[in-house]
């Protein structure tokens, strides 16, 4: 949520800062900002601050109508938390001299109180941000320092940042420049990510890798609490305690960290088409080629010790959005094929209530950034409450699934699954959604197989349905992509949709109806299908479509009945099913082929997300943007 970036080197800053937020746009577009230090031949150097609000487009062009030189800079993509999204909220905030910028990522909860004790002192704002008390805490911290006779110097505002830190509560990122040292800048992080790239004589610090990858692939991660100073020489690196770190940097490898569109119009489109690619890199990564070898390797190949799948008695999983929808589904797979009871958590439900501790713990979380907040501390909490037991059969024993490796989740559990999905970048998540289900499978089998839960033809089946996913995937995404295009102009004017699905299709059937409402603006809800009767059903006439999901297996016939329920409501009936004559009762059939019902899920989420995909491009809408939203949600 909002990106931050900054750069010091021998090149002009501005033009890498706009491709530095261009890369970040995904984590907000409420409005754009930079400020640049210009150096000048006699003394201090010049600071130019530009914003705009909407879209990075406008900070663009204004930068080509009034230029901002100088090789220091700092820039923002705002997603808007405290104040409305305009011009005025826009980042970088400056201090009384104009002269200091700082744009910020995150929450300062205390911002309150500390406006009214600058207020007291005369400081005058400008903005409703929270962020702003950060450049006139600095900028005070300062006058302090020099009237002791010290000269403006890099270190000299890497000490009043540090001074005024331990002043913030809450969750930051931020980066500051001061137009009297235009050879120095300082970045610092709690909570909220941020990165240091190392070029050759110049540095780039962002919040997230592909601000970085067109740069360098050396990279720093910053340490929870750290404190960097950078000039055009190198970086001075501080813990939170202000000690001096050394820290060996690493290198970005594969092009996973590059986002382009190719031929597509939006990012959102070009992710669905690259899911059979997904998942056979998944295959090839995770399925060891079938040997009849005595001892030959197991059903998947996990990176996980043993000591992970020993003695769990059972799991939660904690998770927000989509990835709490592939969890539900992951709970489905690990409670029917594993048989270990399995909960799933809204992440921001269980910080704040979570169940009594039991003994024999998995705790799984779950995002494919790696950096939502409430997912972070609802692990954190977790490991925290379950580290005051002294008995061991309640220690925390922390998994976590993600997109991001590289992300705070990385940093936070001892055991991660990647989903190797490569950069998503439409808000809308779709391939990382289907990877995340195939880490499950994975998972889930891999339970099983320990657990000899099931018979090892019944798990090898699955394994064998699972290689034949990407040949299944490409034909349903290029088949569907054309049916769900001639359809869209059918939801010209929905106001609502219904989502039935039941068992292992309830938690797509929730995807679908988020997935349309993210895009589409379009009013939808997810159903467990035998639910319906118990009150939805009064919303059902001729002008709320119904989509269901019914794939043979357990439910088959009670979702067919479902269906039937509504179309004597009159309701349009879409169906998401195998073509034959028991699904002859929908409108408009979406088909898809009849799988092993434990696998269906990963073929019926294609059609949901093209369906929204394409409702959504059909009404015009800015799909990979879409109001509102921001791809990373860093804040609470
Ligand atoms: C997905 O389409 C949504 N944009 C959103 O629900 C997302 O899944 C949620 O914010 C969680 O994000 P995470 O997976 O990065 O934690």
């Amino acid at each position: 949520m909002c990106g931050i970036v900054a750069v010091i080197g021998s090149r002009e800053a501005a033009p890498l800062l706009l491709e530095g937020l261009r890369q970040l746009e995904y984590r907000g577009y409420d409005s754009a900002g930079l400020a640049t230090v210009e150096a000048t031949p006699a003394g201090p150097g010049q600071l130019t601050c530009l914003r705009a609000e909407g879209k990075l487009v406008n900070l663009q062009q204004r930068y080509e109508q009034y230029p901002a030189a100088g090789h220091c800079g700092i820039g923002h993509t705002r997603w808007a938390t405290h104040g409305k999204p305009e011009e005025r909220n826009a980042h970088p905030h400056l201090d009384g001299t104009g002269q200091l910028a700082v744009v910020q990522n995150g929450i300062i909860e205390n911002h309150r109180s500390l406006r009214e004790q600058l207020q007291a002192s005369g400081v005058v704002f400008l903005s409703d941000t929270d962020t702003e008390v950060i450049p006139h805490l600095i900028s005070q911290c300062l006058a302090r320092l020099r009237s002791s006779g010290r000269a403006a110097s890099g270190s000299l505002l890497l000490e009043a940042v540090q001074q005024v830190l331990p002043e913030l509560h809450g969750a930051y990122a931020l980066a500051v420049v001061w137009g009297e040292t235009p050879g120095a800048l300082v970045v610092a992080r709690r909570q909220a990510p941020l990165l240091i790239g190392l070029g050759e004589g110049e540095f780039l610090c962002a919040s997230d890798t592909p601000a970085l990858a067109g740069f360098t692939r050396t990279i720093l991660p910053m340490e929870d609490g750290e404190v960097a100073l950078l000039t055009p020489l190198g970086i001075e690196l501080h813990d939170a305690l202000g000690n001096r770190v050394q820290r060996t940097p690493s290198l970005l490898t594969g092009t996973e960290h590059v986002a382009d569109k190719r031929s597509f119009r939006h990012f959102m489109h070009k992710e669905i088409h690259e899911q059979p690619e997904t998942a056979a890199l998944w295959v090839a990564r995770h399925l060891p080629p079938p040997s009849d070898a005595p001892g030959s390797p197991s059903l998947v190949a996990l990176p996980l010790p043993a000591k992970v799948f020993e003695g769990v008695e059972q799991i939660q999983i904690l998770a927000c959005g989509t990835s709490r929808h592939a969890s539900l589904v992951g709970a489905y797979l690990l409670e029917q094929l594993a048989g270990i009871p399995t909960s799933v958590f809204h992440a921001s439900e269980f910080r704040y209530a979570p169940p009594p501790l039991a003994p024999h713990t998995l705790t799984i979380g779950v995002t494919q950034s790696g950096e939502t907040a409430d997912t972070l501390a609802a692990l954190v909490m977790e490991e925290e409450r379950r580290g005051l037991i002294a008995d061991p059969a309640y220690a925390a024993r922390l998994l976590g699934i993600t997109n991001r490796a590289e992300s705070s989740l990385g940093r936070l559990v001892p055991h991660l699954l990647d989903i190797g999905a490569g950069i998503e970048v439409g808000v809308a998540a779709t391939k990382t959604f289907l990877g995340q289900l195939l880490t499950f499978y994975g998972l889930a089998l891999a339970f099983a197989e320990r657990r000899s839960s099931r018979s090892p033809a019944q798990l090898q089946d699955l394994v064998s349905g699972l290689r034949a996913l990407p040949a299944q995937l490409k034909e349903l995404v290029e088949e569907h992509d054309r049916r769900c295009a001639e359809l869209a102009h059918l939801f010209a004017d929905t106001q609502d949709v219904i989502f039935l699905g039941r068992g292992i299709n309830y938690p797509i059937a929730l995807e679908g109806a988020l997935k349309l409402k993210e895009i589409s603006y379009i009013h939808a809800e997810g159903y467990p299908a035998g639910e319906m009767k118990h009150g939805p059903i009064a919303l059902l006439d001729s002008r709320v479509p119904v989509v269901s999901i019914a794939m043979p297996g357990r439910v088959f016939e009670k979702v067919l009945s479902n269906a039937q329920e509504a179309k004597a409501r009159d309701a349009q009936l879409i169906g998401v099913a195998p073509e034959g004559p028991d699904t002859a009762l929908f409108d408009v059939l979406l088909p898809v082929p009849a799988v092993d019902e434990l696998l269906s899920p990963l073929l019926t989420v294609i059609p949901m997300q093209l369906l929204s995909y394409h409702i959504a491009a059909h009404r015009g809408l800015d799909v990979d943007q879409p109001r509102n939203l921001a791809k990373s949600v860093t804040v609470e």
